[in-house]
């Protein structure tokens, strides 16, 4: 049984994984907290994460019906994230696995969202071909097995997340962005405005969004703000058919060209509901599998650690207290 802890930006999160499945799964969310500067701030996450490490661990504990001297093991995120939040749940986790005199085990966030398709799916890992879209990062990674990763290809400025939110801030929407144009790009017109797609030439399984988010930029003081109504649905419809149009278009490719046959979706962008539609159906056509990370799995949360953790304990790896947190932790 492992108890495991996710605090590498602005959530507070806590989850227990035995006897094979998640047991419970406990998240604080801090966003209303953030909300008013439009974007993360680290010293208002990392105070609020030592204000909530408490009960969420009682709550994790509680909602799967476990005593803590039932934990086997302790896993907490280790990086790749803001410094001052990750010390926060790795230090907790560390002080836990020293009192109660069981293995720490640290996980990579960024291995975690690529695990999370599995444990949504309740498959075993498998060769795949992994995209992760989130706030930081938008990375296409091929995985051999569990802790045999390549990089493909990864953002060379924005990540796609990074791009929603910023799209939302510039139209008026709240932070995070993705959820409101997902929900407003329904009922518009995505062939309204010509957005760019950027990186689609062949040889190139890297991505850039900071063309997309520009052209949005320039496009807005064409139109008139008194008939906002007017055009705000068609912009999040355009800009989210350019945004979903790389992402597939550019990881199928790369599924082929590495003759995979599995593609796995992580991170929070995978919660967009265009973009599962678009992937369903590109798969299928191409013959390929698809594993969608569920969307209770896609932003950030702690059971896809606990679950990485498990994995780990049962290749046998643990991780020495002395080891510290990296902010910019490579995958690979
Ligand atoms: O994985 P995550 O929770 O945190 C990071 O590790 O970054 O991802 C958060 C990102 C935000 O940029 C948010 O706008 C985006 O995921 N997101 C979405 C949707 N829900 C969350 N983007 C597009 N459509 C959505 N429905
Ligand atoms: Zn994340």
């Amino acid at each position: 049984m492992i108890l495991a802890f996710e605090t590498s930006c602005d959530e507070t999160a806590a989850s227990i994984f035995g006897g094979g499945k998640i047991l419970s799964s406990a998240i604080s969310s801090q966003i209303e907290e953030h909300r008013p500067f439009g974007g993360v701030v680290p010293e208002v996450a990392s105070r609020s994460h030592i204000e909530a490490l408490g009960a969420i661990t009682d709550l994790a504990l509680k909602e799967a019906n476990v005593e803590l001297s039932n934990i086997e093991a302790f896993a907490a995120t280790s990086g790749p994230g803001l410094a001052s939040s990750l010390v926060i749940g790795n230090t907790f986790a560390k002080t836990l696995s020293l009192s109660e005199g069981k293995p720490f085990i640290s996980i990579n966030h960024l291995e975690g969202h690529l695990l999370s398709p599995f444990l949504s799916t309740n498959q075993t890992p498998k060769p795949s071909m992994g995209l992760i879209a989130s706030g930081g990062h938008s990375l296409l990674i091929k995985m051999d097995q569990v802790g045999d990763y390549t990089h493909i290809g990864s953002t060379r400025d924005d990540a796609a997340g990074e791009a929603y939110d910023k799209v939302a801030k510039m139209i008026g929407l709240p932070y995070p962005g993705g959820p409101g144009i997902d929900l407003l790009a329904k009922n518009g017109d995505p062939t309204r405005f010509d957005f760019p797609r950027s990186m689609m030439e062949r040889d190139n399984h890297d991505f850039s969004f900071s063309g997309l988010k520009t052209s949005v930029f320039y496009l807005l003081p064409k139109l008139d703000i008194n008939d906002r109504d007017e055009w705000l649905e068609d912009i999040c419809a355009s800009f989210q058919e350019a945004v979903v149009d790389v992402l597939v278009t550019k990881t199928i490719r790369a599924t082929k060209e590495f003759d995979l046959n599995t593609i796995t979706v992580s991170g929070g962008v995978s919660c967009n509901s265009r973009l599962r539609e678009v992937f369903t159906e590109k798969c299928e056509a191409e013959g390929i599998e698809l594993l969608l990370s569920s969307p209770e799995y896609s932003t950030d949360n702690a059971a896809m650690i606990a679950y990485a953790g498990q994995l780990k304990f049962e290749q046998q790896i643990t991780t020495d207290l002395s080891e510290d947190i990296n902010p910019n932790l490579p995958i690979t």
